[in-house]
């Protein structure tokens, strides 16, 4: 059964009177393990359709079943149940809490699922450690250099366990070398059986996936 399977999804914004189809009739799945990259121009929808997967926003028709179940019909509290069991975000601006310490930033989903905190400060510890910011673990985030921020925020990501990564981007805001380290430890993640789904309009960071759906004025081309 495919993680995550989008049969004919449409997403319509209307502004002041004016409808713009961002997405037309979207089919797609994604399998566990998967490590695929979404590309396509500036504007072409990745974000949209990212934020669909991710249950951020809702399709304005079309299906979608995540591991099996129809979520389209699920009400908003039962979708950020969804999300906070299935899914992890990595942006490409960092979106870490200024006034919060690295290990409080990497708790924070904890936070809101009442999960065991004793516990997950162990998880989140051992998450720093394996990303190399355990000594960094009581600073603030702009005490940190932008690569190290990412890390933090991919531990953020991972701390909830989920069953997919979802990378918006996440090295846009990085040099090269610092793209790569991060490329790096996405790839070793999926290695490891995560399934990510990364946004990227970069061609050397969508190489590292193992698929690479493109998707042009808001349709997924071949
Ligand atoms: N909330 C919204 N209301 C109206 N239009 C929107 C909204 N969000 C996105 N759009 C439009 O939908 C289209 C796709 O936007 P989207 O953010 O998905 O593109 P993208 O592929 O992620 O681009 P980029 O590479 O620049 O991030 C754009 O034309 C954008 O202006
Ligand atoms: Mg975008």
């Amino acid at each position: 059964m495919s993680l995550v399977k989008l049969e004919n999804i449409e997403k319509t914004y209307e502004t002041a009177g004016n409808y713009i189809r961002v997405l037309k009739n979207i089919s797609l799945s994604i399998e566990k393990g998967d490590f695929t990259s979404l590309m396509g121009q500036s504007g072409s929808g990745k974000t949209t359709l990212m934020n669909i997967i991710g249950m951020l926003d809702s399709p304005t028709s079309g299906k979608y079943y995540l591991d099996g179940k129809d979520i389209s019909k699920e009400n908003d509290n039962s979708l950020s149940n969804l999300r906070n069991r299935f899914v992890g975000f990595i942006f490409q601006s960092f979106y870490l809490i200024p006034y919060s310490s690295v290990l409080e930033n990497v708790l924070l989903p904890i936070y809101y699922s009442g999960k065991d905190l004793k516990q997950h400060t162990e998880l989140a510890k051992n998450l720093l450690g394996q990303l190399g910011l355990y000594d960094k673990r009581n600073n603030k985030p702009n005490q940190l250099s932008g690569g190290q921020q990412q890390r933090v925020a991919i531990a953020r990501a991972l701390i909830n366990e989920p069953e997919i990564i979802l990378a918006d981007e996440p090295t846009g805001q990085l040099d090269s070398e610092t793209a790569r380290d991060i490329m790096e430890y996405l790839t070793k993640l999926n290695q490891s059986g995560k399934t990510i789904l990364l946004v990227t309009h970069d061609h050397a960071t969508a190489s590292y996936a193992k698929k690479i759906i493109k998707i042009a004025d808001g349709e997924i081309v071949t």
